[in-house]
């Protein structure tokens, strides 16, 4: 196993002192993220001392150490998985022969918009999460919220390392750049719209954190098939450390619907304006808030039918998620059935080359991972005895990018009159007295083992601690 280097200004374990021309383009980007943190990272919180893991190891066991540190003292460095070795190409044209440990020259362009369209969406969430610290429902949450915080710093690191190792002078320019776009801007946005809307209350955390996290996971598993070697082992990393942030989605929501189903039952009723009078989350607008960030997240895979996407494939750039699960790696004859809109029908079934479905065939993957908590949620509605039940929307519901991008198309997917749609579209989407409903719920909460109303306790807290533990230690 490679160590990590942690008496290196920057920790690493690419052996950086070993090539002090990239250590130093990288040593003069360090303050220039640590001012872009100090700037734009969690507002207002740089005194306080934060039960945080690092990463001490690549393996999967035991890979993080957990104690008090000031965010900004964190050390964010660059953590590449350990080399396969004789790692071979898995998928596409070139399938079988040696991996890439430097960049083909003919794949330049390509790999470098990947690698920054990844990396551009790590400071971006960051950005879009920097306020929620002054409204966190306990110090338990704090904590996870900085952690993913810092990670995403870190997954900035990881991607930029590869533009300054690999892309020479407009990697550095690149580099520049993911810390000169931000989200929301009106001038210089980030580049995937999920990364511009705001993320202004926890409820949206927990849902970004659950369907666009997980969308994160699916395009690192993508890449981590890459036959460019460095980003594979890179991506392999990040999603070692992307785990918890959805595991913070998921056990966010399953606690918001504890909180609400125990009003409930107290009040004996599902009846939307009594639980939000007694201070809980009614289940329908848990249900707009999915509709819209499930939707919105679908996106981010791109068009159903992509010649990008069979090219990527082609040239063993982008693999699938889990590519060693499937049967068959070169896909070059074989055709994929998608569903396509059509004016007369509504929908057709349309044979597409398979390698031009491959973000309709992630897409899906993703998909169906989202299943499964919403299955979790309704066997625990089903057991309080309410007949509510949570549901993902179709793929094909208000989608802005691919071929069902602003088709009239109800939740269930089904095509409705222009007319109809456009008059139930709100009523599907959070509402503007959802979203202030919820704004009025998020009081901070700050004593250890405390709760706000709105939101049940974890099951246990982090690293075998409390629940009531001080994870945030504020100043
Ligand atoms: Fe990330
Ligand atoms: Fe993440």
């Amino acid at each position: 196993m490679t160590s990590i280097n942690y008496t290196d200004r920057i920790p690493n374990n690419v052996n950086l002192a070993g090539d002090r021309q990239l250590q130093r383009a990288l040593e003069h980007w360090q303050p220039r993220f640590l001012g872009w943190w100090s700037e734009l990272g969690p507002s207002d919180f740089a005194a306080a001392d934060c039960y945080l893991r690092t990463a001490v190891g690549v393996d999967a066991q035991g890979w993080a150490s957990y104690g008090h540190v000031r965010m900004p003292d964190y050390r964010w460095g660059i953590f590449l998985a350990d080399p396969e070795p004789n790692r071979t190409i898995g998928f596409g044209d070139a399938f079988g022969q040696p991996v890439w440990q430097s960049v083909p020259g003919e794949y330049r362009s390509t790999l470098r918009r990947l690698i920054v369209t990844q990396g551009d969406t790590e400071p971006a969430s960051v950005e879009q999460q920097r306020l929620l610290g002054h409204i966190a429902p306990s110090l338990y949450d704090l904590r996870n919220l900085f952690q993913i915080n810092v990670e995403e710093g870190r997954h900035l690191w990881a991607m930029v390392y590869l533009l300054h190792a690999h892309f020479g002078r407009d990697g550095r320019e690149e580099a520049e750049e993911l810390l000169a776009r931000h989200s929301g801007d009106a001038n210089n946005p980030r580049i995937l719209g999920t990364f511009n809307e705001p993320i202004d209350d926890w409820l949206s955390l927990y849902m970004f954190t659950y369907f666009t996290d997980r969308d994160g996971k699916y395009q690192l598993k993508c890449l981590a098939e890459s036959s460019f070697d460095p980003l594979a082992r890179t991506c392999r990393f990040m999603l070692t450390e992307e785990a918890h942030h959805m595991f913070v989605g998921e056990t966010g929501i399953t606690r918001v619907i504890a909180r609400t189903l125990e009003v409930m039952k107290e009040l004996k009723t599902d009846d939307p304006a009594a639980v939000r009078a007694a201070g809980a989350i009614d289940l329908p607008l848990l249900q707009r808030y999915i509709n819209f960030w499930y939707s919105s997240s679908l996106d981010l895979f791109g068009a159903e039918d992509s010649s990008n996407a069979a090219a990527t494939f082609a040239n063993g750039i982008k693999g699938r998620p889990d590519e060693a699960t499937y049967s068959e790696h070169v896909c070059k004859d074989g055709v994929t059935e998608i569903a396509l809109p059509d004016a007369q029908a509504g929908a057709r079934i349309a044979q597409v080359p398979q390698r031009n479905a491959m973000n309709e065939t992630v897409r899906q993957a993703y998909a169906k991972d989202c299943e499964t908590g919403l299955k979790r949620w309704n066997r625990t509605i089903e057991r309080a005895g309410f007949d509510f039940r949570l549901s993902l929307p179709s793929t094909r519901f208000n989608r802005k990018i691919g071929a069902w991008a602003n088709q009239s198309v109800d939740p269930a997917g089904n095509p409705i009159p222009r007319e109809r749609f456009e008059r139930e579209l709100p009523g599907w989407l959070p509402l503007a007295a959802d979203k202030q409903f919820v704004k009025s719920l998020m009081q901070r909460v700050v004593e250890p083992g405390k709760m706000a109303a709105w939101i049940a306790p974890p099951e246990r807290g982090i690293n075998n601690l409390a629940v009531s533990y001080e994870y945030v230690k504020l100043s």
